[in-house]
């Protein structure tokens, strides 16, 4: 299915849902304030990005869950994601802060239809 529409209400704060699409696992994490803090006070590592270029809402972080460097799913650890592969690791934004991941996690394409609603795609 080339779009995937993601009731985000039942996505508690700080919690991570995985919803796929088009084949790839796609990341929505509901970001504390904490989180968007943490996030907005850097622009991740190696591959540098504001967060704010990153998200449409800053409670909601929208990234495609394949690492950027062999493709592995990273896991969900502490601040971020570990890629176990290799060992990259992303912030809270998906930002690459230690490598050897090239490129942070990609945004999909998905746009608000609802306050708590996403499409994806
Ligand atoms: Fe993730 Fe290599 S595939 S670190």
């Amino acid at each position: 299915k080339a779009e995937t529409e993601v009731d985000l209400s039942s996505i508690p704060p700080g919690g991570l849902r995985t919803v796929a699409w088009q084949g790839k696992p796609v990341f929505i994490l509901h970001r504390t304030p904490e989180q968007i803090k943490e996030a907005a006070a850097s622009n991740g590592g190696g591959d540098p990005e504001p967060d704010s270029k990153r998200v449409k809402n800053p409670e909601w972080l929208v990234v495609i869950g394949v690492c950027t460097h062999m493709g592995c799913v990273p896991n969900m650890e502490g601040a971020g994601w570990v890629c176990h592969c290799h060992g990259s690791q992303y912030d809270d934004s998906g930002r690459v802060t230690r490598g050897p991941a090239p490129k942070n996690l990609e945004v999909p394409p998905y746009h608000f239809v609802a306050e708590n609603k996403i499409v994806i795609g």
